[in-house]
């Protein structure tokens, strides 16, 4: 079988619109089936700027939200005051309303530095697992969660053996600007569900690259066949 015929077909919606609805509805439809079958729902939410009109949509799903736990796939190292923060990008587009009933495990918290705070909320990441539904975004570099290209802590952060379900990323050249924690691929994949959202003909370039074959960190997920993965873009 090909490459072509294992990737994950691009989903192309006519524009932002119509694709944060679609995804709110595909997000809100995977949780509100893991709560049918399991009691709770575990999401991993994308950081960036990208999914706030789909999280505003989702937020005014019907859902039991005291039954949804949410964590972040990885996050800044700013304080969750900053306009950097994804934890402040989640609470201003989702956690309001009902959906404050959810539970949310930030990845920020206020210790010294990104790793203790990686190690400090390990525990907290193993009770996800598996995650019913992981939101990612991308980066035109290709990247995921916090998993850029070239820094130092990319191969741990896609090594499939590791330990480690999140680790502190030290900013780099040219990204990211600022110290990051992200979820490992590890744990990024432990997941009943993946939902890749983009948007521009640069990320889909990049995209029909990694399809490709180009060795980018979202390869490693369009590529692997351990958790289902759809992959949602408009211009
Ligand atoms: C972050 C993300 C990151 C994001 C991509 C795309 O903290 O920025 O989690 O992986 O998904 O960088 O970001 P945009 O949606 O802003 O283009």
């Amino acid at each position: 079988m090909s490459d072509a015929d294992r990737l994950p077909a691009i989903e192309v919606l006519a524009d932002h619109g119509a694709l944060a609805d679609a995804c709110a509805d595909l997000i809100a439809k995977a949780l509100e089936q893991a709560i049918t079958d399991r009691g709770r729902a575990a999401f991993a939410a994308t950081g960036g700027s990208t999914p706030a009109a789909t999280y505003r949509r989702l937020g005014e799903a019907r859902l039991d939200w005291s039954k949804v736990d949410i964590t972040l796939t990885d996050e800044r190292w700013v304080r969750p005051s900053s306009m950097d923060s994804n934890e402040r990008m989640v609470r201003d587009s989702l956690l309001h309303g009902p959906p404050r009933a959810a539970g949310f495990v930030p990845l920020w918290s206020d210790v010294a530095t990104p790793e203790e705070a990686a190690r400090a909320v390990e525990p907290r990441l193993k009770a996800f697992l598996p995650f019913d539904l992981v939101l990612l975004g991308m980066g035109e570099d290709g990247h995921i969660a916090s998993l850029f290209p070239g820094n130092p802590a990319l191969a741990e952060g896609l090594d499939a053996k590791t330990e480690r379900l999140c680790l502190a990323v030290p900013a780099g050249d040219p990204a990211p600007a600022q110290p990051r924690i992200s979820l490992s691929l590890r744990a990024l994949l432990d997941a009943r569900a993946v939902f890749l959202l983009v948007t521009g003909e640069a990320k889909r370039q990049t995209l029909e690259r990694a399809a490709g074959g180009a060795d980018l960190p979202v390869r490693r997920l369009i590529a692997q066949q351990s958790a289902p993965v759809r992959v949602l873009w408009s211009r």
